[in-house]
Order: structure tokens, then sequence, then C-alpha cells
């Protein structure tokens, strides 16, 4: 019996699923800098507390969860298709090590928030702003170069068997 349909209908809908995952993956993130965007312009003296913590509580996770999906699905997928490509595997390298970089920076920002959250305002604000400020611009600019650099690729992938179907984000 013949069961190549069923195998790249499975494929089809796994990759999917994955790009949908991932475009979700973006529009979470840019919401989050959207929302640590305004906790910048709020302060020293409008800030929210409630906002602060409910963008501490975010940040890691959100961050963590997302890095692993790229790095441990969609960049070795791209890879297996992309192998011969100096430029892409420069790409790929650039974008993990900015993930390292955020995931640090956004570990630093959290514990600073959740302090801000919790009514505690002996912090350095011009300090605080310049933090967040250099976290949701750059990134910004690492999303906008992964859907410059990676989104066609990753249509390239719909049908591919590479694909395994990641967790949902959270
Ligand atoms: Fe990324």
């Amino acid at each position: 019996m013949d069961r190549t349909p069923n195998r790249t209908s499975a494929g089809t809908a796994a990759g999917q699923k994955s790009i949908a995952w991932w475009r979700e993956a973006h529009r979470l993130q840019l919401a989050l800098c959207d929302d640590l965007e305004s906790i910048a312009d709020s302060l020293p003296s409008n800030i929210v507390n409630q906002d602060c913590l409910f963008a501490a509580k975010c940040l890691s996770r959100l961050m963590r969860d997302v890095h692993a999906f790229e790095e441990q699905t969609l960049f070795p997928a791209l890879r297996q298709v992309f192998h011969a490509s100096a430029e892409f595997s420069g790409a790929v390298d650039r974008l993990t090590f900015e993930h390292l970089a955020d995931e640090c920076y956004a570990d630093d920002i959290a514990e600073k928030l959740l302090y801000v959250g919790a009514g505690g305002r002996d912090v350095n604000m011009e300090a605080l702003g310049y933090m967040l400020r250099g976290f949701f611009e750059a990134l910004r600019r690492h999303i906008a170069f992964e859907r410059d650099h990676f989104s066609s690729a990753v249509e390239t992938l719909q049908t591919a068997a590479e694909w395994r179907a990641p967790p949902a984000p959270k």
C-alpha cells in the first residue's frame, strides 16, 4: 500500500503548524516590545506596577521558548535545505548569538521590573529606561532580520519532512 500521500499530508500539516507557531512567536515578541516601550515611556513618575509585573513574568519565558524552537527546530530544518550557503550559515550563527545575549539581557530586565512592579522606586530610572530601549530596539531589529532573510526559506519547508510539531507558544 502506497502511504506517500499520507506522509506528505502529515508533513504539510506539521510544516504549516510550525510556520504558524513562528509567526505567532514574532507577534508575541513584538507585542512585548510595545509593552516594554510603554514602560520605558512611563519612567520615572507614571509607572504602572501591574504592567511591570506582567512584562517581567512574560519576558524570560517567552524568549527562552521562542529561542528553543528556532534553535532546535527551525534552524536545523533550514540548515538541511540551505547547507551549502555560507551566507545562510552566517546568518544563523549571528541570530543564535543574539539569542544568547537577549536571554541574559531579558533576565536582568525581568529582575528589575519585578522590583519596580513590587513598588521599588530606589532604582536608577534613567539606566532602566536605557536598558529597556536597548532591549526592545534590538529585538525588533532581530525579528525584522529573521522575517527579511528567512520568511521565504521557511515557506519552502511547508512540505518538508524535517519539521516536527512544536509546542504552542505561551
Ligand atoms: Fe530569533
